[in-house]
């Protein structure tokens, strides 16, 4: 089986769904259900025996010390993590506990699992770490895209925690010889995106009548894929990766989030359009800027396009066509995640932002 971390978030329950969907193998799931963690995502697997969920942290070591050693895993994928740049600013208190702390408790008792395997259990063991193209900082309009080799250059508490995080794994390679491989992929979008995202921010508010909002002037960019595509590479990087090796997933959809915005306008306005014949484009609004923003990333893809074979299945138009219909026939998982917690922070969060 495999042992997946945060398989109840965004990324981590789509790799879920997609890894029963074509195999046979269990997947261990620990996930500490945080506000981004909902079980109402897998809730297909529901009876399905080869999902096994257990809440808990990474960074409990006792736990996930016997995890391993009932489960026996031939691999860890680790998806867990805070994830939002904003909160980040707003308290990297728990970036630095999940993301650091709980990494590094995680890599100790892997570690110490992976000693005492023998034979090719142990040879073909693998630790799988889900990082980031944001640990490499930002670009210039026209600076070349991030390679794997590119400097470490993170500006938010987030991308600093995922960069330690990303430092941790290579150092028990180094140092242990422990299998590990690392992705850092660029922004994905697609189903179960918690609605604090631009994407499914957009989409959500749009659809309740409320404000869009922009931050600064909208021209920041970020490369965007599929989050399926994101699965797949994971898949590949976990089946074919070299280990030690870093591999950088993205999906050459270089897009100011202005046009993100309009995207998802121009299909909302096709697929459910206002009640009052309106452009969703109205409800537009510029706010303050996020503090350090990144200006743009983008992800030079080819090494695990060359090395490994892999290719994104979509382009943006087809993946978020696909995106904005899913949100649309899922109106009760909006409800659902948009609990009580869920609004104070977005209240908190805009409140006095308009510029
Ligand atoms: P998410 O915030 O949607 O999900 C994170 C999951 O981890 C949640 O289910 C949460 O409950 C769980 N979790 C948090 N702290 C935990 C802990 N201490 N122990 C166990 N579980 C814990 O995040 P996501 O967007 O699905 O991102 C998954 C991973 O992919 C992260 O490591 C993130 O850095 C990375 N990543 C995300 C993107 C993106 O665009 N979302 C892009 C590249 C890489
Ligand atoms: P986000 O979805 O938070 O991802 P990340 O910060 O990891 O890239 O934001 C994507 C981009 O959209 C980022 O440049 C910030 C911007 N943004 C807005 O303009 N308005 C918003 O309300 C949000 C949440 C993000």
């Amino acid at each position: 089986m495999i042992f997946v971390t945060g398989g109840a978030g965004f990324i981590g329950s789509n790799f879920v769904l997609d890894w029963l969907s074509q195999s046979s193998e269990q997947v261990l799931n620990l996930d500490k259900l945080t506000y981004a963690g909902n079980l109402q995502n897998l809730a297909s697997l529901d009876g399905n025996s080869s999902h096994i969920f257990t809440c808990g942290d990474i960074g409990d070591s006792a736990l996930v010390s016997s995890l391993l050693r009932e489960h026996q895993p031939r691999a860890v994928l680790n998806f867990a993590a805070e994830s939002h740049v904003d909160r980040s600013i707003d308290g990297p208190e728990d970036f630095v506990q999940t993301n650091i702390v709980g990494t590094f408790r995680l890599l100790e008792e892997v570690r110490s699992y992976w000693n005492q395997l023998e034979g090719s259990p142990k040879q073909d063991f693998r630790f799988l770490h889900i990082s980031t193209d944001e640990v490499y900082g930002s670009l210039s309009k026209d600076d070349p895209a991030f390679m794997e080799t590119h400097r470490y250059e993170p500006n938010s508490p987030y991308s600093a925690s995922k960069a330690a995080s990303d430092h941790m794994v290579r150092a028990y390679h180094q140092t242990y010889g422990l299998p590990v491989l690392t992705t850092n992929c660029s922004n994905n979008y697609g189903p179960y995106h918690f609605p604090e995202k631009l994407i499914p921010l957009t989409i959500v508010n749009a659809l309740a009548s409320k404000l869009l909002p922009v931050y600064g002037d909208g021209q920041q960019v970020r490369d965007w894929l599929y989050v399926n595509d994101h699965c797949s590479a994971i898949r590949r990087v976990l089946e074919a990766g070299k280990t030690g090796e870093v591999y950088n997933v993205g999906g050459w959809n270089e897009k100011t989030n202005l046009i993100i915005v309009h995207s998802v306008c121009a299909l909302l306005n096709e697929l459910q359009p206002r009640a009052d014949g309106k452009d969703y484009n109205e409800q537009i609004t510029y706010v303050k800027d996020r503090l350090g923003h990144d200006r743009r990333y983008a992800i030079d893809a080819s090494k695990i396009e060359r090395e490994l074979g892999w290719k994104p299945a979509e382009t943006f138009e087809t993946g978020i066509r696909k995106t904005v219909e899913w949100y649309l026939c899922n109106l009760d998982w909006v409800a659902h995640v948009q609990s009580g917690a869920y609004r104070d922070w977005v209240q908190n969060h805009y409140a006095g932002n308009a510029q």
